[in-house]
């Protein structure tokens, strides 16, 4: 038997995505942890995925031990493959922000534990769960619902246009040409059976939409670029007159940390449709639905 790891929502199939949401929404998760290490790595900083993953261990009776990325040294103190081997002698799973993909793809490819992954530059899986976790909180049901992500076609909105995908949401984009989904996104989400809308126009995007969603112009590592994405993004802001054009109920959502006046302006983002700390709180329910389902899983 093998691990099953989750470097991105389509390393699932859509009816395990259901599975692990469902998961997340039970208030009383079996103890499927208990008496076991979970070892979570970030070689980028973080407030949200550490804390939710560590709770989420927690609360399914397991220990985490979170190292940073300088202490750990993937490809300087050692290889990637041999961290991977080595903490698989402690931990029923390891975690890992990492700023490189191709890292979590090594380590998964060794590892006789699941591998999760807690960012990288090309996906955020575990943020995709939480926002579908938040979208079913207030919509009930998923299929049918239209989200618009206006700005970087970044980590967190290619997760998300998988899930999406996964489960019937009508998932329009509008990024500023060159910062959109590439071909190969096009064709992986049409793979999907996905509903996947890309235009550059921010407001036919919001029109009519259940939730608009954005997130930092400039990702971590990204900050060489500042310039020249901040005059690329101009337009792309969320302000109110955009949101205003979505749905009277629309949620404002954001994976958060935010730019106040950059991808959002704090009218939206703390207004009275914002939904971003609940979608933040949701990150703890998203992790342990990931969690308990890699605990029974095997492939
Ligand atoms: N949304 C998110 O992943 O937040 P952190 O970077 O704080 O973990
Ligand atoms: N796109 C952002 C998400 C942070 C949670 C980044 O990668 O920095």
């Amino acid at each position: 038997m093998s691990a099953r790891h989750l470097l991105d929502i389509d390393d699932l199939r859509p009816a395990e995505l259901v599975d692990i949401i469902t998961k997340a929404e039970e208030p009383s998760p079996p103890q499927v942890l208990q008496g076991k290490g979970v070892g979570l790595i970030f070689e980028k900083a973080s407030g949200r995925t550490r804390n939710a993953t560590e709770m989420a261990v927690v609360g399914l009776g397991g220990h985490p031990v979170s190292m940073r990325g300088d202490e750990v040294g993937i490809d300087t103190r050692e290889t990637a493959e041999d961290v991977a081997r080595a903490l698989a002698g402690y931990h029923a799973v390891i975690g890992a922000r990492v700023k490189s993909h191709a890292v979590l793809e090594r380590m998964a490819a060794v590892s006789p534990v699941p591998v999760l992954n807690l960012l990288s530059d090309l996906a955020h899986p575990c943020q995709a769960i939480a926002d579908l976790v938040t979208l079913r909180a207030r919509f009930g049901a998923l299929a049918g619902l239209r989200v618009a992500y206006v700005g970087d076609f970044n980590n967190v909105a290619r997760s998300l246009a998988i899930a999406a995908a996964f489960t019937a949401v009508d998932f329009v984009v509008a990024s500023p040409p060159g910062y959109g989904p590439t071909p190969v996104d096009v064709d992986r989400i049409a793979s999907l059976n996905g509903l996947m809308t890309v235009t550059d126009r921010p407001l036919d995007a919001t029109k009519g939409a259940h939730a608009v969603y954005t997130d930092v112009w400039i990702s971590m590592g990204q900050e060489g670029e500042a310039d020249e994405r901040r005059r690329a993004f101009e337009g792309f802001n969320v302000s109110s007159g955009l949101f205003e054009n979505a749905d009277a109920k629309a949620i404002f959502l954001h994976c958060l940390p935010a730019i106040r006046g950059e991808e959002v302006d704090a009218e939206v983002i703390d207004g009275l449709q914002s939904a971003v700390f609940e979608q933040a709180a949701n990150r703890l329910a998203a992790a342990r639905g990931v969690l308990w389902w890699m605990a029974e899983t095997r492939s």
